[in-house]
């Protein structure tokens, strides 16, 4: 059995994406037969390479984060490219997981209808379902211990991958996910003292205020 793990990360390599696809296939030593592969779409002169590898008996599983409100470009382009050679996806198994900065459900609700839109009625794919993390942004900074609970329930879906079963329906919510914060959250976050201490030292690794005033396409 072969499973293909799509990342769709522009991060590549250093990724969340990455740490989500080894949680998910941590216990791949359990199960003999089984071959994993995993694919980078940030190497977009690759791609058409994939496309080609992926032909064969691969299960799929794509992982990317929300940007935008939507995919990343990288798996757009790749979407497209795979659409031109559909006949060889028909009835192919396929995962998604999405997951995004913001810690609501809500923002990642048109992308899951997307997916299944694509899978099903673009590509004839066996869509088995998709699952939502949000909130994942704090894996750049937090040891995996501290998502001890969401590992086990990650690593739990190989299982249910491998035997080309369904995803619980539920399963973003058993990550902890809730389609909106509280009201009580939505009036203490703007106040949490350290919650821009992140994406400030983003800003400041990436020179933005020296940046600031570049006008890349005048
Ligand atoms: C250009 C860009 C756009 C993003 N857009 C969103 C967004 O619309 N909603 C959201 O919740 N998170 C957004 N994020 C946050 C990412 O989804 C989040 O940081 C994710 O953990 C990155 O995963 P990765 O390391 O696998 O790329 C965005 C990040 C970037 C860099």
């Amino acid at each position: 059995m072969k499973l293909a793990v799509i990342n769709g990360s522009p991060r590549g390599e250093k990724s969340n994406s990455k740490k989500i696809g080894a949680w998910i296939t941590s216990q791949q030593g359990l199960h003999n037969d089984l071959t994993v592969d995993t694919y980078y779409l940030f190497k977009i002169n690759r791609q058409d390479a994939y496309i080609e590898d992926l032909s064969g008996t691969y299960i799929l599983l794509f992982i990317f984060p929300l940007y935008v409100d939507s995919m990343p470009g990288i798996v757009k382009l790749f979407f497209e490219k795979l659409e031109q050679k559909k006949q060889a996806f028909g009835g192919r198994p396929v995962y998604f997981v999405i997951h995004s900065g913001f810690p609501e459900l809500i923002h990642s609700r048109s992308l899951e209808r997307y997916l299944k839109y694509y899978a099903t009625k673009i590509m004839d794919m066996n869509h088995l379902g998709t699952i939502i993390w949000a909130g994942s942004e704090p894996l750049q900074m937090a040891p995996d211990n501290f998502f001890r609970k969401k590992i086990i329930l990650f690593e739990g879906q190989l299982a249910t991958i491998l035997t080309k079963k369904r995803l619980p329906e539920d399963i973003s919510e058993q990550l902890g996910g809730k389609e909106h914060i509280s009201k009580f959250q939505s009036i203490i976050y703007p106040i949490t003292p350290f919650k821009d201490f992140y994406w400030n030292s983003q800003l400041k690794k990436n020179k933005a205020k020296k940046l600031l005033k570049n006008q890349p396409y005048a």
